[in-house]
C-alpha cells in the first residue's frame, strides 16, 4: 500500500512503530493548511496499516504511531499565524474545523499515538500534543496555548482538551495567562508523562512503543476506544460499557492465547484478532 505523497511531514515506520515528524523548518513545524491535509492523509494509512486491516495482512503491520518535530527546536509553534491572519468568519471556522477533524482523528485512531514533544509545542502544537494518548517530553520542551496574546482563543480542541490532562483550574489559568511552561512544570502538572534529554527522546519514545507492542494490539486498540468512549458518560454507563468489551472480547484468538501463554508458562503470541 503505497505511502501518501507529503511535503511537509515525513513519514517512517520501523519495528511495527509509525513516526511522523512535522518538517517546516522556516516556520518552526507550524501547521498551515498544507500540512493539515497532509497529516489526515498520513493518519488515512497509519490506521490501513492497524491490526486486522488491509495492510497490516500485507505484512506492514503498524502497532503505535510517534509524533515528533523536525530539528532540535520545535515539535510544532503553532497553526501557522502567517496564514491565518487575514481570514474571516467562515474562513476562521474552516480552519478550525480542518485542525479539529485532524486532532480528532488522532485520538480516534485504533493505534496508541505517542507525542515525542521536542521543542515549543505552542497553540496547535500543544492541542495536537494533547490529542495524542501521552506525551513524552524532551528537557527543552516549551508548552502553551499562547493564543489570547494574538488576540484568538484555541482552535483545534485546546479548550476541551487541556483540562482532561492538567485539570481544569490550571487549564484555564494556562489559557487566560498565554503563559509557556517548560517540560519540569509539564510534568509537576501531568501534562508531560516523562521528560528526557533530548537525544534520549525517540528512543525512549521507541522503548514504551516497543513496551505496547508486547501486547496483544486487540486488546489495546480496544483499551484505547474504550478509554476515549466513556469520557464523557455517566459512570454506571462506562462501567457497563466496559463489562460489555470485556465480555466480547472471551472467545478471541488474543484472549485465548494470552491466557493459554501464561497457563503453559510461555510468551503469548498474538495476532490483533
Ligand atoms: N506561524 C508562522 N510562522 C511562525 C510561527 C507560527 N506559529 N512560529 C514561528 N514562526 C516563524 C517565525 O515567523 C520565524 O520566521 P522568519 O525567520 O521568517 O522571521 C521563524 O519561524 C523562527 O521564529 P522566531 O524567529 O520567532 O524564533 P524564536 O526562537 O525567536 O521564537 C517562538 C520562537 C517563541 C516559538 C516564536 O516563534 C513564537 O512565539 N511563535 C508563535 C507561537 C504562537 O503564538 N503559536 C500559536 C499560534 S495560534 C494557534 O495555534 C491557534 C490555534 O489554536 C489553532
Amino acid at each position: 500500500m503505497d505511502q501518501p505523497k507529503l511535503e511537509n511531514i515525513l513519514l517512517e515506520t520501523k519495528d511495527g512503530v509509525a513516526t511522523l515528524t512535522f518538517s517546516r523548518p522556516k516556520a518552526l513545524n507550524a501547521l498551515n493548511e498544507q500540512t493539515l491535509r497532509e497529516l489526515k492523509a498520513a493518519l488515512v494509512w497509519v490506521e490501513q496499516h492497524a491490526a486486522g486491516r488491509e495492510g497490516a495482512a500485507q505484512g506492514e503491520q503498524i502497532d503505535v504511531l510517534i509524533l515528533t518535530g523536525a530539528g532540535e527546536k520545535s515539535f510544532i509553534a503553532g497553526a501557522d499565524i502567517l496564514e491565518m491572519k487575514d481570514k474571516d468568519p467562515e474562513a476562521g471556522e474552516i480552519f478550525a474545523r480542518l485542525g479539529q477533524g485532524v486532532s480528532r482523528a488522532l485520538e480516534l485512531l485504533p493505534q496508541p499515538v505517542i507525542a515525542a514533544v521536542n521543542g515549543f509545542a505552542l497553540g496547535g502544537g500543544c492541542e495536537f500534543a494533547i490529542a495524542c494518548d501521552f506525551i513524552l517530553a524532551s528537557e527543552n520542551a516549551v508548552f502553551g496555548q499562547p493564543e489570547v496574546a494574538l488576540g484568538i482563543i484555541p482552535g483545534f480542541g485546546g479548550s476541551v482538551r487541556l483540562g482532561r490532562f492538567v485539570g481544569q483550574p490550571r487549564a484555564r489559568e494556562l489559557i487566560y495567562t498565554g503563559r509557556k511552561i517548560k517540560a519540569d512544570e509539564a510534568l509537576r502538572i501531568g501534562l508531560a508523562n516523562q521528560v528526557v534529554p533530548l537525544a534520549q527522546l525517540l528512543p525512549r519514545a521507541q522503548e514504551v512503543a516497543q513496551e505496547i507492542r508486547k501486547n496483544s494490539p486487540m486488546a489495546v486498540a480496544k483499551s484505547k476506544r474504550l478509554m476515549n468512549q466513556i469520557y464523557t458518560m455517566p459512570i454506571d454507563q462506562a462501567l457497563r460499557e466496559e463489562s460489555l468489551l470485556f465480555g466480547g472480547i472471551f472467545g478471541s484468538y488474543d484472549q485465548r492465547e494470552g491466557m493459554n501463554a501464561f497457563a503453559e508458562k510461555r510468551k503469548a503470541a498474538f495476532r490483533g484478532e
